[in-house]
């Protein structure tokens, strides 16, 4: 089949290192189907499926499956993440050598959702994780300073009565886990940076020459924390949205190549965990099929980034974090490709309602946005196409 491309921009298929998919055990909310679909429609052809699942992703016998499943609907390339401990706030460490040599070929693994506060177990973590060559993704939250936090510590979150959540909650981690990551010789990951001081730190940290990444979220580069006045608990989140400060600060960043990439931390939440008051309101929203359209609106359209930038932040830097060798690099000719197309002009606006996830807490609902994803193909077949994904199942095995 010719497809003709004329007036659109291909990209190298999106990688997303932050998803969350909810399977096994909150299927209700998203399954490694209708999220691969979502992946899909948002121009992924790989995503990291985050450990915070129940049971958590702490065994082979856990994150072989969801490679599995993810094979089976052949939508997307899921790539389990491993939890850092056993168990949630686990206090031993976890086997992450059989979910490195497993099928499933566990590459990133994660205290996201898990939450490792002791430094010196997470300081064991990032020798295991040398010795094995795989990166570590650095939730980056110091529990301690974030009980019973709701919103970003500021102005905004006094005047409305919301328990703040402080920078350097995130900071004295990232500070932390730079310095352990050194010592160890490891490689840190810091997933959704969201303050102007975790960026000086990257740049502290990168300049030391220390294996330090970095990601930031579509929701960090254009919300801040006005949008709480409403009080609409689809606009929790962890991290908090911060200030606008910090938006622009993070946007300089990602241009600049401090933070490497965007990652979406695709969160799906049921409706009734999302429809309480704030405060009792799940942390967490969808990001999948609407990331490329913020980063175009925040970053090619702003100027910040030319679209070959976007390559980079969307595929290239993801693939390279992960060590993947099979995405984000100059394909040969006559090789099936992972490739996106984006129509940077189509104009449409998101209605909830419509997306391919089970979950509906998105916060960009009813925003008009240009840029849209208009095809996605995996080795070479089509898994979206103007709007509709494959069926599951007919897509292309690793
Ligand atoms: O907002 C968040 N939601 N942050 C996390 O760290 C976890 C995630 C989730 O699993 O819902
Ligand atoms: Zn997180
Ligand atoms: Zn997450």
């Amino acid at each position: 089949e010719i497809i003709d491309g004329g007036g659109r921009v291909l990209l190298p298929g999106f990688v997303d290192l932050h998803t969350h998919l909810r399977e096994p055990g909150r299927e209700d909310t998203e399954t490694i189907e209708s999220g691969s679909a979502a992946a899909a429609l948002g121009g992924y052809t790989a995503v990291f499926a985050m450990a915070n699942t129940s049971p958590v992703a702490d065994s082979a016998v856990v994150t072989d499956h969801v490679y599995r499943r993810g094979q089976e609907v052949g939508l997307v390339d899921v790539h389990p993440v491993g939890a850092v401990t056993v168990g949630l706030k686990g206090e031993k460490l976890a086997e992450m050598g059989m979910m490195a040599a497993g099928p499933g070929r566990v590459r990133i693994f994660s205290d996201d959702g898990v939450c490792v506060a002791d430094p010196l177990l997470m300081r064991r973590a990032l020798e295991y994780s040398a010795s094995l060559g795989v990166v570590i993704a650095q939730h980056a939250e110091e529990p301690r300073l974030t009980r019973g936090a709701v919103a970003h510590e500021g102005p905004e979150a006094a005047r409305l009565g919301l328990t703040g959540w402080p920078r350097a909650a995130e900071e004295a981690i990232v500070a932390r886990d730079a310095l352990l990551a050194r010592d160890a010789g490891a490689r840190v990951h810091i997933c959704h940076a969201s303050t102007a001081g975790t960026v000086e730190l990257l740049q502290w940290a990168k300049g030391q020459g220390i294996a330090i990444t970095a990601e930031v979220t579509p929701h960090h580069l254009l919300l801040d924390d006005s949008r709480l006045q409403t009080y609409d608990a689809v606009n929790r989140v962890n991290p908090p949205l911060r200030e606008a400060s910090d938006v622009a600060a993070l946007r300089k960043a990602l241009r600049d190549g401090v933070i490497d990439c965007v990652a979406t931390d695709h969160a799906p939440h049921a409706e009734q965990d999302k429809c309480c008051e704030f405060a009792a309101a799940r942390p967490g929203m969808l990001g999948l099929e609407t990331a490329l359209a913020i980063v175009a609106q925040v970053s090619v359209e702003t100027g910040d980034l030319s679209w070959r930038d976007v390559a980079r932040v969307m595929s290239e830097k993801p693939a390279q974090i992960a060590r993947l060798d099979d995405q984000g690099r100059p394909i040969g000719v006559g090789e099936p490709a992972n490739l996106t197309l984006v129509d940077p002009d189509l104009g449409w606006t998101v209605r909830a309602d419509e997306l391919a996830s089970r979950s509906r807490n998105t916060p960009f609902a009813e925003l008009s946005f240009k840029a849209k994803p208009v095809l996605t193909v995996l080795r070479g077949r089509v898994t979206a196409r103007d709007g509709v994904a494959a069926q599951p199942g007919t897509g292309v095995r690793a």
